[in-house]
């Protein structure tokens, strides 16, 4: 019997509730029970999906039949929140980012290894299907050595009031930089940011990685009409390249590239070998579908997350460095 609450019922937290009720129609889990403390929104959505709704969280707190929550609130409210539920006994999937404060991210860390509770954090791009297979493939050695990376997350609408890009969205790249080389930390990171319209949350950030052998480049923006809803990733290694469109997840486009430098006539040159391109087809499986299941398994078998506390907490270091970087306007060393 698995019974899971899901806290916060806004923009993102509806899509855990509609996730949750497919698994329940698939009998993955037996139920969902809802809080939110607009009592208007938890009404319209229990009603819709026909869900009990609650408008405090301590009643999910003490109740017996609740053996996990997914926390869907403003990212403020996720330590206490998480701190709460791990000491009443229950799992825990916190959304991203883990806290908006690393200090915070790492007693949460400490509180999930005191308590044995899962803590897992919603790094989803981990759980995306397109992003499985390429990592899949760059472990099996045939991208060769990875070169670079770069990745845009690109969109023109209304900036969040709670936080800016690179606590929004830049937290998805800087773990999947390092999470796609197998490093808990970059050596260094170096950003610009820039606040155009709200004091201290920047519309558009700039980041750039050193990952040792690798650099990874990542474009974040609220402020770029140009190309619709722009979020995609490219890894360029000595033997393949691949892109990932990220709103495609059944599909991986690799390119069969290689540049390498030839003796010509006692003469060194590059000589660039360009096979053209192809397309690897996934099956479909929605990428928070992936992360909700992974979480529920984790659960019963009580597995390590793979986007764990520890990714997390490490999410919300790099997002710290960034924001320093750029005040500080200096490379920021791990
Ligand atoms: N993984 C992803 O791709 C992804 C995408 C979007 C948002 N998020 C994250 O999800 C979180 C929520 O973002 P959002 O855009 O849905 O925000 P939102 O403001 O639309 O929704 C938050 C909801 O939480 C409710 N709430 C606040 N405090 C509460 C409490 N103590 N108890 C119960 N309910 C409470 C609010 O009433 C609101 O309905 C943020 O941390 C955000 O970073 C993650």
């Amino acid at each position: 019997m698995t019974t899971i609450g899901v806290i916060g019922t806004g923009y993102w937290g509806k899509n855990h509730v509609r996730t949750y009720s497919e698994l329940v129609s698939e009998n993955v889990i037996d139920s969902v029970k809802i809080c939110d403390i607009d009592e208007k929104r938890a009404h319209e959505l229990g009603n819709a999906f026909n869900i009990e709704y609650l408008t405090d969280h301590r009643e999910l707190l003490s109740d017996p039949d609740i053996d996990a929550v997914s926390i869907v609130t403003p990212s403020h409210t996720h330590y206490p929140l998480a701190k709460e539920f791990m000491e009443a006994g229950k799992d825990v999937l916190v959304e991203k980012p883990m806290t908006m404060d690393s200090k915070e991210a790492e007693h949460l860390v400490e509180v999930s290894e005191d308590t044995g509770q899962i803590l897992m954090v919603g790094h989803i791009f981990r759980h995306h299907p397109a992003v499985k297979e390429l990592k899949k493939r760059i472990d099996l050695g045939e991208f060769g050595s990875i070169q670079l990376i770069t990745s845009n997350r690109l969109s023109f609408g209304a900036p969040r009031k709670d936080m800016g890009v690179v606590y929004a969205l830049g937290i998805h790249e800087v773990d999947m930089f390092c999470h796609l080389v197998d490093k808990e930390y970059p050596d260094s990171i170096l950003a610009t940011t820039r606040c155009n319209l709200q004091p201290d949350i920047e519309e558009t950030a700039m980041i750039t990685m050193d990952l040792g052998d690798t650099t990874a480049h990542a474009l974040e923006s609220w402020l770029m009409p140009a190309y619709g809803k722009q979020r995609d990733l490219v890894v360029v290694g000595s033997e393949k390249a691949a892109k990932i469109d990220y709103l495609k997840p059944q599909e991986l486009q690799i390119f069969d590239i290689r540049i390498a430098e030839q003796d010509f006539n006692g003469k060194s040159a590059f000589s660039v070998e360009n096979e053209g391109s192809y397309t690897i087809p996934i099956p479909y499986a929605e990428p928070l579908k992936e992360e909700l299941r992974h979480f529920v398994d984790c659960i019963r078998n009580r597995n390590t997350p793979i986007s764990d506390g520890v990714v997390g907490m490490r999410a919300v270091k790099m997002a710290e460095a960034v924001l320093r970087s750029a005040r500080e306007g200096r490379r920021i060393q791990f």
